[in-house]
């Protein structure tokens, strides 16, 4: 476990290496793309990859449909930092290793950090296809990316998640919605570790805790985030129903699939935030 000095460290390395690779400005916006919604990364223009693996402190990530890179262009006018692929905690990486990136963007000049998964729906009111603004999260996973050492130049040792998910961001993801003609919904995201899909019982659970929809992702990056201050959002595609509320098992190849058919959606309808973000 890094200590503070070696924290700060890591991050300036890792930034370091972007901006040699990267000198222009950094967006003030980045993005990660969840599962199935990789190909967003091809609306960006005038881009530059970055590779991970030429990244230190970027895990490279192991899961079907995320490649590992960062691109960097523009949609419209506004310019994104784009992660396409994510790392995730069943992976086996540290908890501390999931912040690392988050902290290393924010460094280079991110304030901003959209956070996009594909998810279960824990009931009827959430099923496959379905879109869903993230408002608040809970996290069911007992790990925590900030367990550890607090430097405290990154953030503080106990900060709040009053408002996690910025009432900024979110209003605009709604408008952005409306004025593309895309359907969503508002709800609460559950974090389980996985790998495993849920259990009927376990989805049983979730819902009951007063989630709406569940996943392996976003919690940490958003924890990550919020404590070295940037404002961030998130958006759920659903792909399935849980474990137990409709006929047959569940799939990754299901999740990949059931994306790229919401996949055009998606995309309007981040095509239409992006270019009412500024900056
Ligand atoms: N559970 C957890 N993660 C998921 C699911 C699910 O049902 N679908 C897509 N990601």
């Amino acid at each position: 476990m890094a200590k503070g000095a070696d924290q700060a460290q890591e991050i300036a390395r890792g930034a370091a290496a972007i901006r040699k690779a990267y000198p222009g400005a950094f967006p003030k916006t980045a993005l990660i793309l969840g599962s199935g919604l990789g190909a967003f990364a091809d609306k960006l223009q005038n881009a530059a990859d970055i590779s991970y693996g030429d990244i230190p402190g970027f895990p490279v990530p192991g899961v079907a449909g995320h490649a590992g890179r960062l691109r960097i262009g523009t949609v419209g006018q506004t310019a994104l930092a784009c992660l396409q692929g994510r790392f995730h905690a069943y992976e086996g990486h540290a908890p501390a290793a999931l912040a690392l990136p988050i902290r290393i963007l924010k460094a280079l000049g991110a304030e901003r950090l959209i956070l996009t998964n594909a998810a279960g729906g824990l009931s009827h009111e959430f099923p496959a296809g379905t879109l869903m603004i993230v408002e608040d999260h809970i996290n069911f996973s007992g790990q925590n990316p900030l367990i550890g050492p607090n430097d405290d130049s990154i953030g503080p040792r106990f900060f709040d998640m009053t408002d996690a998910y910025d009432a900024g961001l979110r209003a605009g993801l709604q408008a952005a919605a409306d004025k593309s003609g895309v359907a969503v919904k508002t709800g609460v995201y559950i974090y389980c570790l996985g790998p495993n899909f849920e259990t009927q019982a376990e989805v049983r659970m979730l819902a009951g805790l007063g989630a709406d929809a569940v996943g392996m992702s976003t919690v940490p990056e958003c924890l990550a985030a919020v404590h070295c201050g940037m404002k961030v959002a998130a958006l759920s595609l659903i792909t399935n129903l849980g474990a137990g509320l409709a006929p047959g098992a569940l799939s990754h190849d299901e999740t990949l699939s059931e994306a790229s058919k919401a996949y055009a959606q998606v995309e309007r309808l981040l095509v239409t935030f992006f270019a009412a973000l500024e900056g």
